[in-house]
């Protein structure tokens, strides 16, 4: 292996670090990275990053972001390829002078359903509050409507009356967010067959009509997939939700030169899902290449009530995850600045 020098110190540490070209050819792996692969460290001669991977996909878009200089650092979930098994990790890219580094972190599958669980019962208990706030905060707000309409009948003075009318506004506005603070606990899923496109098209639709030429959409479907059996309009409100988000993103950044929607769906063999191992899911990704979430909420946006958005309330990708959950299924994302990836996985089938 070739360029040591100056690398030997990584070997004293216990993550995985690996040292490659702006190519993409490995030069040089760290004690750790041997024991990972099982392999010596003369054996990774000539060989790219990407072959370490058994899904290139997710490699590949870090890799480019990196080399182009589009963020600092870079981090995804992979799968690497062992001999006779194959490991999930978390690997992050990033420069240093004409040198790519990653570093590998096997992430426990165990980890990642406890971290899962933990996600959704933290939903479920601000959803509960959240919940018993907004039952209570209703009733006052039907009295307080009434007395503002009340007394706007005994105002003559239309200045006054602009103060009666903005409080009747508010309080309608107050009442729409408790609505859908109280609404997603109506749970019971009315399931039926059918091709996840037909959702996908009517969301195209729907999206096309409220932001027409401001963005543009495009499908990457596999038009191989299976029928799934699900709420269909349930499967509707998580993916508009997404859509919408991924809209307001774009929109809400003008400098960027041609805002783009992606709409990909794919299946996934042998995909570890919340508690189980499952032998075909379905993923529906909207990807946008908006501005990436703000990092401030980025580790909370699936929390209700947290949003990045002036007249956002909050609630949208909350509720998706519920739904997914009752699906079985799980959203995940991961968001950089240009390019923001939200990811619906349903399962088809039980292992
Ligand atoms: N594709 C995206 N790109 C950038 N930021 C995003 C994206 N999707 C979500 N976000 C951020 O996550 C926040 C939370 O989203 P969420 O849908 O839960 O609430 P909201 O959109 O703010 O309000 P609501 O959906 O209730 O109208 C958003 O306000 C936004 O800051
Ligand atoms: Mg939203």
């Amino acid at each position: 292996m070739t360029s040591a020098q100056g690398w030997q110190s990584f070997d004293l540490l216990l993550t995985c670090m690996v040292v490659a070209d702006r190519a993409g050819r490995i030069e040089w792996v760290n004690i750790a990275t041997q024991h990972l692969f099982e392999r010596s460290r003369r054996s990774f001669q000539e060989f790219s990053l990407e072959s370490l991977f058994e899904d290139k996909e997710n490699f590949q878009k870090a890799f480019e972001t990196i080399v182009n200089q589009r963020a600092m650092s870079v981090t995804f979930v992979g799968v690497i390829a062992k001999l006779d098994d194959a490991v999930l990790v978390s690997a992050s890219l990033h420069m240093d002078n004409d040198r790519v580094i990653m570093e590998l972190h096997p992430i426990d599958q165990q980890t990642l359903s406890e971290r899962s669980i933990r996600l959704a019962r933290e939903i479920e208990i601000y959803q509960e509050t959240f919940r018993n706030l907004a039952h209570e905060v209703k009733n006052p707000l039907g009295g307080i409507r009434g007395a503002a309409q009340l007394l706007d009948m005994e105002l003559d003075n239309p200045a006054q009356r602009e103060y009666t009318q903005l409080i009747a506004a508010e309080v309608d506005r107050l009442q729409q967010l408790v609505d859908r603070l109280i609404r997603p606990a109506q749970a019971g899923l009315q399931r039926t067959m059918f091709n996840i496109h037909e959702v996908c098209e009517r969301v195209y639709t729907l999206m096309r009509a409220e932001y027409q030429d401001k963005l543009s959409i495009i499908r990457d479907y596999d038009a191989s997939l299976p029928e799934i059996c699900a709420d269909r309009e349930k499967i509707v409100q998580i993916y508009l939700n997404i859509c919408r988000n991924a809209a307001q993103a774009l929109l809400g950044a003008p400098e960027i030169k041609s805002p783009t929607i992606t709409l990909k769906t794919r299946i996934k063999s042998r995909q570890f899902l919340l508690d189980k191992v499952y032998r075909q899911v379905l993923v529906i990704s909207v990807i946008d290449n908006g501005p990436g979430i703000p990092n401030h909420i980025v580790d909370r946006v699936f929390h209700p009530l947290v949003t990045g958005r002036p007249e956002g309330t909050g609630l949208g990708l909350s509720l998706a995850q519920e739904l997914a959950r009752q699906h079985k299924g799980v959203i995940e994302f991961d968001s950089y600045p240009g390019r923001t990836e939200f990811r619906i996985l349903l399962p088809l089938e039980e292992v």
